[in-house]
């Protein structure tokens, strides 16, 4: 110190101080005239823990967030930012000026914002800090906060966090544009706490998809132990909206409204990399949303599903239709083909067919009914009408409504009764649209022809003729999948460096789109034993690519450049199964259940529900893939049609994988999807016992094949020593449960295939929809191991 204090005073200075310098010591306090720049440095003002940091983030390429991050977790999860609608470019500054000020510059302008808006003045501000709550404050010297960001919430908040009187949250525009989008929660002024679809660009509320009404709301708090709730005035709880998670320890937590309009309470293990979903709100945000004007949670001409298990929404197009942006999929979907003229003399009847898609509509927008009406007239009075372009048919009543473009609030969902004939242009390989600017090229060509410019209309000609003997590829532009080259992909996997997985045909690679956003992607790279026909290859990976539902991993795209075959998929961040189920920690029993269930699902739409059946015969823990949610993902379907067909099917030569393939490989009994079924069985039973089908170091003899092992702890009424191996889990619901899981099991790994349930029924067992019956007898694996 320059000058000398009399140490009496010094003394008394120091206790003083004390009740503050007990609180101030845990801030790490930001000096009067620091600053931060944006660039990819990574500087910032963390939080005296870590966990917590303010600064700027890179946002692909639109530019930097001045914002507040999860710091110790991978996935650096933003919960705040104060420019979310303009990011700033690269070099602009954010300052604690020597007034007390917080000033966010764009280098672009150079004019400095206040970001501490609405305070009209800044005398008192004697320290900002960045506190462990994730809560940025510019504080007196008494610690009064005069600004918190807490007070400003963008799309999340945080435990000890709370949502005052009219304020709100906004989702998100899309996965990666963080600018506000088309949901908001707000906590209205008149005390009622709603969910409200807005409309976008615009924040006025449109539609209530959710809300608690009440008179007398007055704040929403998220508190230490997670929970959020309501409370009035007075202090009293009035609605307890999302509960709890069991322990608090050793978790982080967080609130948001996604860019799906789903409210998430958000928990991460901090020993775990990523997040997972604890509650939601609404329960179903497809059915949840029926809007009279604008489209609904998907767009328009769209469709919502909801996955309740994994808290997901996603929204699709019908076949024939095409996202209109496809990075922001909530944008809704046009038709890919030109609509049906209306010109009387050139009916078009005979070029349009339907697609039936069950479980789904598009309510409101009829603009006519018929009843009774059957299915084939239904079809005929919309194929007949230009208007027309899908029908929802209703078999009980035999209802039939005509709805026009565009379509509203479209879902698929197991309660909905009708089914929607979604009319198409047969012809899609080379689609309507093309065909025009073809007519314009070559009607182009003709003028310039008697224009007399000979060179130019040769040109033209060339270019025409070329274009009608090799047309776009089909499968690019139907499916929406990328045609990727070698050498792209090489430059993906950085060198096909580092290999994720390794079959008999293939190997995987993961790698990263950089064209992308940096999204990871799995490349699989196929052997030289695949389709040498180019069409038949394009055929098939078209049919894997049209496969698409929440339980398989999606195809992206392909390549297929002479010897090179490659199929490019989604990278599941999760790993295998295999990994999960017999790895160090013994995962817990809720998503163990889950997968189970999801594994099921994603074969149900195999064998069942996609356009042309898809048997995967190689089901095994190491092909079943988990997302984020840890969400079963089927990997590796369709790829047996890609390989030469003398490779496929021959007794000699058996597909799959010892342990899971069925027994009429080995017995020249056709093939049928009872295979997979059977090796589903399998995995069923390492799911539920958490071990493999084949223990040869296993503590005794009789335990080493795991299914003649469970079926005699079955048999003999002793699942107490399954269960002594399992059972310490708290979450398994007990022994009974344990049973109809393993009763599940053994009526799939029946020898004969016809005994065997269907999967559609294995699904109905395991939801508890259908009774399970007594399994019949089990002969002994064993044989199978030998
Ligand atoms: C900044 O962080 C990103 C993401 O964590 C990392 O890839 C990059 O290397 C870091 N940059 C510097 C200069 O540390
Ligand atoms: C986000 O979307 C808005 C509206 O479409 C657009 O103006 C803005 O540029 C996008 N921002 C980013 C970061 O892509
Ligand atoms: C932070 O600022 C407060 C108020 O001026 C002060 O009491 C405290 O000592 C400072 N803490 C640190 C760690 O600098
Ligand atoms: C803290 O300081 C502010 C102004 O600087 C004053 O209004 C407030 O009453 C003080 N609070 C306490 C608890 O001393
Ligand atoms: C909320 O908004 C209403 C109407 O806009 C206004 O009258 C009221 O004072 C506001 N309440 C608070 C606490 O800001
Ligand atoms: C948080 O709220 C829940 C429900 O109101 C309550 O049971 C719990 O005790 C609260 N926790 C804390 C730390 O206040
Ligand atoms: C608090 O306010 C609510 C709603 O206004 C009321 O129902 C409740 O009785 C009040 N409780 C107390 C303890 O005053």
């Amino acid at each position: 110190m320059a000058f000398e204090i009399p140490y009496s005073l010094c003394f008394l200075f120091v206790l003083l101080q004390l009740p503050f310098s007990t609180i101030a010591q845990s801030y790490n306090n930001i000096s009067f005239g620091s600053y931060l720049t944006a660039q990819e440095d990574n500087l910032s003002w963390a939080s005296p823990s870590g966990e917590f940091a303010f600064g700027f983030q890179k946002v692909g390429n639109a530019g930097f967030l001045l914002a507040i991050w999860f710091d110790k977790i991978p996935e650096r999860t933003i919960v705040w930012s104060a420019n979310r609608n303009n990011p700033v470019q690269q070099g602009s500054r954010v300052e604690f000026s020597a007034e007390g000020k917080l000033t966010l510059t764009d280098i672009g302008t150079g004019k400095p914002t206040n970001i501490a808006d609405g305070q009209s003045t800044y005398t008192g501000v004697a320290y900002a800090a960045m506190l462990d709550t994730g809560n940025f404050v510019l504080a007196t010297r008494n610690s009064t906060y005069l600004w918190q960001s807490f007070d400003h919430p963008t799309d999340t908040i945080l435990p000890t966090q709370t949502l005052n009187l009219n304020s709100s949250l906004f989702a998100q525009l899309t996965a990666t544009n963080y600018s506000e989008g088309r949901f908001k929660f707000t906590l209205e002024y008149g005390g009622s706490l709603t969910l409200y679809t807005v409309n976008y660009p615009l924040k006025s509320p449109n539609f209530l998809y959710w809300s608690i009404e009440t008179g007398s709301g007055f704040q929403v708090i998220f508190n230490q132990s997670g929970s959020i709730y309501l409370i009035a005035q007075n202090g009293s709880t009035l609605h307890v909206v999302l509960e709890d998670p069991v322990s608090t320890q050793d978790v982080y937590q967080r609130a948001t409204l996604d860019y799906d309009g789903v409210l998430r309470h958000y928990i991460h293990e901090k020993s775990t990399d990523s997040w997972s979903t604890f509650t939601f709100i609404p329960p179903n945000i497809c059915t949840a949303i029926v809007e009279y004007t604008g489209g609904g949670a998907c767009g328009f001409n769209s469709l919502c599903t909801h996955d309740e298990d994994a808290a997901h929404t996603s929204c699709s197009c019908p076949l024939g239709y095409i996202p209109i942006d496809q990075d922001d999929e909530r944008n809704g979907c046009t038709q890919n083909f030109f609509p049906q003229s209306c010109d009387k003399a050139s009916s078009e009847t005979e070029h349009f067919e339907f697609q039936e898609l069950q479980f789904t509509d598009w309510p409101g927008g009829d603009y006519e009914h018929f009843q009774p009406f059957n299915k084939e007239q239904c079809k005929q009075s919309c194929l007949a009408d230009c208007f027309c372009a899908i029908a929802i048919f209703n078999e009980g009543s035999a209802d039939c409504w005509k709805k026009r473009i565009p379509l509203s609030n479209g879902k698929i969902n197991d309660d909905v009764k009708g089914l929607a004939l979604v009319k198409i242009r047969k012809d899609t390989s080379t689609s309507a649209k093309e065909k025009g600017s073809l007519v314009r090229l070559i009607i182009g060509a003709v003028i310039i022809l008697v224009l007399n410019n000979l060179v130019v209309s040769i040109i033209t000609y060339l270019v025409t003729s070329h274009a009608q003997v090799n047309p776009l590829n089909p499968v690019v532009r139907v499916m929406n999948l990328k045609c990727f080259t070698f050498m792209e992909l090489k430059e993906a996997t950085n060198g096909f460096e580092e290999e994720l997985g390794r079959g008999a045909f293939a190997t995987v690679f993961k790698g990263v789109l950089a064209s992308d956003n940096g999204k990871f992607i799995a490349v699989k790279r196929l052997n030289a034993v695949v389709k040498e026909n180019d069409l038949e290859f394009k055929a098939e990976v078209s049919a894997i690519g049209r496969t698409n539902h929440r339980n398989l991993v999606q195809l992206l795209g392909f390549c297929n450049e002479g010897q090179h075959q490659l199929l490019v998929y989604e990278y599941m961040s999760n790993g295998s199964l295999a990994t999960f189920l017999f790895g160090e920690s013994r995962p817990n029993w809720n998503t163990r259940k889950k997968i189970a269930l999801g594994t099921a699902r994603g074969l149900l739409y195999l064998h069942e529900e996609c356009s042309s059946q898809i048997i995967h015969c190689d089901i095994k823990p190491q092909n079943i893939l988990l997302d984020n949610s840890f969400t079963a993902r089927i990997a590796d379907f369709g790829v047996s049609k890609l390989l030469k067909s003398d490779q496929t099917r021959t007794t000699t030569r058996i597909r799959g994988t010892k342990g899971y393939v069925a027994p009429e490989w080995f017995k020249s009994l056709p093939v049928t999807v009872k295979v997979d079924v059977y090796s589903y069985g399998m995995v069923l039973l390492e799911i539920v016992c958490c071990r493999k089908n084949y223990e040869p170091e296993a503590p005794a003899e009789d335990q080493m094949i795991l299914a003649d092992w469970a079926y005699d702890c079955y048999k003999q009424k002793k699942l107490h020593l399954l269960w002594q191996n399992v059972g310490d889990d708290q979450e398994m619901d007990g022994i009974e449960k344990l049973e109809k899981y393993l009763m599940i099991a053994f009526w799939c790994i029946q020898e004969d295939p016809s005994v065997r349930p269907t999967i559609k029924k294995v699904t109905q067992m395991l939801e508890g929809t259908v009774e399970i019956s007594v399994p019949p007898n089990l002969s002994s694996l064993y044989v199978q191991y030998k």
